[in-house]
């Protein structure tokens, strides 16, 4: 039993009874983890406004159901049930103006909020940089001038990204000068048009691969500037993996990073990439960042506010030391794949070809993607079902092409913000809130997010492992044969044309 229950300084738990907690991205990967851990393990908090857009024909209400019935919240459904009740949706969309939040909305906030966590974001690199800019700099300055209205705030997050300052090769955890004035960024997005901004956008991206990192990069200026009046903190995760232990391990809703890859070269589909494939990549699991993000906002929340103070920062990233290369990860993920779980329908045995030359890359993705996926696409197709492939194929070579810049190179992340927090967790709470994920069993922890991924992405049954298994060995037979059949193909070639 904590001893310290009444304590906040001793207790998140305790810190979070009774806060009004509003937050952006609700419907993310971040956004909804970040609610079920609230709500389970600070099962006290007053209510979280969660703000929202309606999408796909679906409203706001609608939206807020389809996510809490996923199994993310099955222990918390079993545990907490009521819980759920504190959910408020609140219709607003962070790409327009002020949020587009209505009067009442923006009262009803401005009154009752104490934590802001502004996690929204459009995280996709090839977004036009009006858009970027108003979804993702101007939406941090319009959360700002909210947070500003709010009687009772102790403490506004922003999840930023360990990606925000690349133009280092050290990343500190402190803030950087803008790269540009976000100030002007906003105003040029909102006077010029889509097209003249696509002219300046090759001069914007100097330092930076994409608009995404740009935007997020001129996010974390709005933030330090007005950290001068409120008590704000950044969390720059890198990048985000299933989880480990928190509900349970291996949850995931999307395909980018690492996940992608494992799973595109497990199915088949991922033949080759360019990457540098010795590069580390920093990776860190979901429910390590959500309890960072409750971490940092315990520690603000609890220091009494020093106007003109800096924001609290913190390099949401794993140590340095103990990242593997790509090439390692990927090849223990494909042989978990291979011996112990195996993916549906795979076309191709597990793997993916490295190369850092884009000369050979897309050399072997006309041969190996486009040429394979044009032949299974003509059959299906007279098979009377609808082809897919090459559209996918396409979207993995834009995908490749965006993420190349994270994946050919290596920057140090300091983290001793994220040491400090981490000792100052109280004891009591370590098992629920510590952010600490050095004691990792790495393959282990592939293995828990392969699995996941096949069971919450894939939507895969885990009872039909045989049937997979199967399925592999036919195909390691095809590509054995069909290799063979290429190899004496090719020899019997050079043996016609040495002797003619
Ligand atoms: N995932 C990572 O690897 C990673 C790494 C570093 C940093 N981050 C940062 O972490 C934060 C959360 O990322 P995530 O992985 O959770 O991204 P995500 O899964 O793509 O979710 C993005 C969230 O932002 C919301 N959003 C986007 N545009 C919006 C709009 N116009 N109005 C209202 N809401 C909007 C989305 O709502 P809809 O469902 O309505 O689109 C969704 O809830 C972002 O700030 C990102 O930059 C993520």
């Amino acid at each position: 039993m904590n001893g310290n229950i009444n304590d906040p300084a001793k207790s998140i738990a305790t810190f979070h009874a009774g806060q009004s907690i509003f937050l952006t991205g609700a419907t993310g990967f971040l956004g909804k983890v970040y609610i079920e851990k609230i709500l389970r393990s600070c099962p006290d908090v007053r209510e979280i406004f969660l703000l929202l857009r309606s999408k796909n024909g679906q409203s706001v209400n609608e939206r807020l159901d389809k996510i809490l019935s996923l199994p993310l919240y099955d222990k918390l459904r079993e545990e907490q049930p009521s819980n759920f009740k504190k959910l408020i949706p609140i219709s607003g969309d962070v790409s327009k103006e002020n949020l587009d939040l209505s009067a009442v909305d923006r009262q009803t906030l401005a009154e009752r909020v104490t934590i802001v966590i502004h996690s929204a974001a459009s995280v996709r690199f090839n977004d036009s940089l009006k858009y970027a800019i108003f979804t993702n700099t101007r939406s941090t300055r319009d959360i700002c001038i909210l947070a500003q209205s709010m009687k009772n705030l102790i403490v506004l997050v922003y999840v930023s990204t360990a990606y925000a300052h690349i133009n280092n090769p050290v990343i500190k955890e402190k803030v950087y000068p803008p790269v540009a004035d976000w100030r002007k960024m906003i105003k040029a997005a909102e006077s010029l048009d889509e097209h003249i901004l696509n002219i300046f956008t090759a001069k914007c991206l100097d330092n930076f691969p994409n608009t995404y990192i740009f935007s997020k990069n001129l996010a974390e200026g709005v933030i330090t500037e007005y950290s001068s009046s409120l008590p704000c903190a950044i969390v720059r995760p890198s990048i985000v993996t299933p989880s480990l232990s928190d509900p349970f391990p291996g949850w995931i809703d999307n395909l980018n990073g690492l996940t992608g890859l494992l799973i595109g070269g497990g199915k088949g589909v991922l033949r080759v990439f360019q990457t540098n494939k010795h590069v580390c990549p920093n990776v860190m699991p979901v429910d390590i960042v959500i309890k960072s993000v409750i971490d940092a906002a315990w520690k603000i929340g609890l220091t009494t506010f020093t106007p003109g103070s800096p924001p609290f920062v913190l390099n949401c990233t794993s140590s340095n030391q103990r990242n593997m290369s790509l090439e390692a990860v990927s090849k223990m993920g494909f042989q978990i794949i291979k011996d112990e779980i195996p993916l549906e329908g795979a076309l191709w045995t597990p793997g993916t070809i490295f190369t850092n030359s884009f000369a050979v890359h897309y050399i072997l993705t006309i041969l190996l993607h486009i040429l394979p996926a044009m032949l299974i696409d003509l059959i299906l197709k007279l098979t009377r079902h609808q082809p897919i492939l090459v559209r996918l194929q396409r979207k993995v070579y834009v995908a490749n092409r965006a993420v190349g810049h994270f994946v050919s190179h290596q920057w140090t992340f300091e983290d001793k913000n994220s040491l400090d927090l981490m000792s100052l967790v109280p004891p009591e709470d370590r098992e629920i809130f510590s952010c600490d994920a050095t004691d990792v069993d790495i393959k282990d922890y592939y293995r828990k997010s392969i699995i996941g991924t096949k069971m919450y992405l894939l939507h895969e049954d885990m009872n039909r492992l045989d049937a997979a298994r199967a399925h592999r060995k036919r195909v390691d037979l095809f590509v054995t044969t069909l290799k063979t059949v290429i190899v004496i193909g090719v020899l019997w070639m050079i043996y016609k044309w040495i002797c003619t």
